[in-house]
């Protein structure tokens, strides 16, 4: 059975936690040591106190369900010790540079770094934009002001503009656009709508290419336990799990 190592033990964590199907969760790290016991006692996995001992645990591959921030800080030691790498906080690569040294450590290693479809369907199909080509790619975001920390009464068009300038007004947006960006192997222009009508992270995307065009609409439920994480983006990680065991596997 596969050997998951889980860095980060909040939201996601624990719903990775309650569904190892085909997979255990054998070493557990969190900066915030308590969530790591609290999450190893229910797994039967363990909780290191230190990066360097978790990182060389014996699992097959690293889990990030943490930040930014640790992906950027432990990414590239995951891969050194000879582990793939399962990013969801996917805006860490959203620094080019960061990418290049994350891509030239797995090679290094013959390791790979994988990334959930997380909140967005149709994140496969993009892909063939490196390929045909894709000519424009826009998302268009609609959330609750609450969730964008803004107190707006009525439908309010926040930012326009590259996805890279939206990440630096509204950082928490980052992993939506950064996927997108990564999958069509382009720069996204992103809309941000904030909209007291929506209970819902609503993303519009557009693709028009030589395959066609396509627009895709996602109404997300927040996920039970933190209403800033898509409840689709903690699934998609499960089916990523999973998928690395099948023999079969659906789609591009
Ligand atoms: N790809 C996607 O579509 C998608 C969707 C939702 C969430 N995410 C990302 O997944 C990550 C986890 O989401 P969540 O809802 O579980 O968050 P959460 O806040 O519930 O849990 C994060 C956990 O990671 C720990 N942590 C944070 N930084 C750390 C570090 N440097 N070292 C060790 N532990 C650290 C925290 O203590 C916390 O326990 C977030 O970065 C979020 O943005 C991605």
């Amino acid at each position: 059975m596969m050997r998951v190592g889980l860095l980060g033990c909040g939201n996601i964590g624990h719903l990775i936690a309650s569904h190892t199907d085909g997979f255990e969760i054998a070493a557990l790290y969190d900066q915030d040591i308590d969530r790591a016991r609290e999450l190893a006692t229910a797994t039967g996995g363990t909780a290191y106190d230190s990066f360097e001992a978790f990182v060389d645990a014996d699992v097959d591959l690293v889990v990030e369900a943490a930040s930014v921030r640790a992906v950027r800080a432990h990414g590239e030691a995951v891969l050194e010790a000879g582990k793939d790498f399962v990013v969801m906080s996917v805006g860490a690569l959203a620094e080019p540079s960061f990418l290049d040294r994350l891509r030239t450590a797995a090679v290094a290693a013959r390791r790979r770094v994988y990334i959930p479809s997380g909140a967005v369907m149709g994140l496969d199909n993009l892909k063939v934009g490196r390929i045909g080509g894709i000519d424009r790619v826009l998302l268009r975001t609609t959330k609750n002001p609450a969730s964008l920390g803004l107190s707006i009464t009525e439908r309010t068009l926040v930012f326009q503009g590259r996805a890279d300038e939206c990440v630096q007004a509204f950082p928490k947006n980052i992993n939506v656009s950064a996927a997108i960006a990564l999958a069509a192997g382009q720069t996204v222009q992103v809309e941000l709508w904030a909209d007291p009508a929506v209970d819902r992270n609503v993303h519009e995307i557009v693709a028009e290419g030589s395959f066609g065009d396509a627009y895709i609409r996602i109404r997300n439920v927040p996920s039970p336990d933190n209403p800033a994480t898509s409840y689709l983006a903690a699934l998609s990680i499960l089916v990523l799990l999973r998928d690395l065991a099948e023999p079969i596997k659906v789609g591009t």
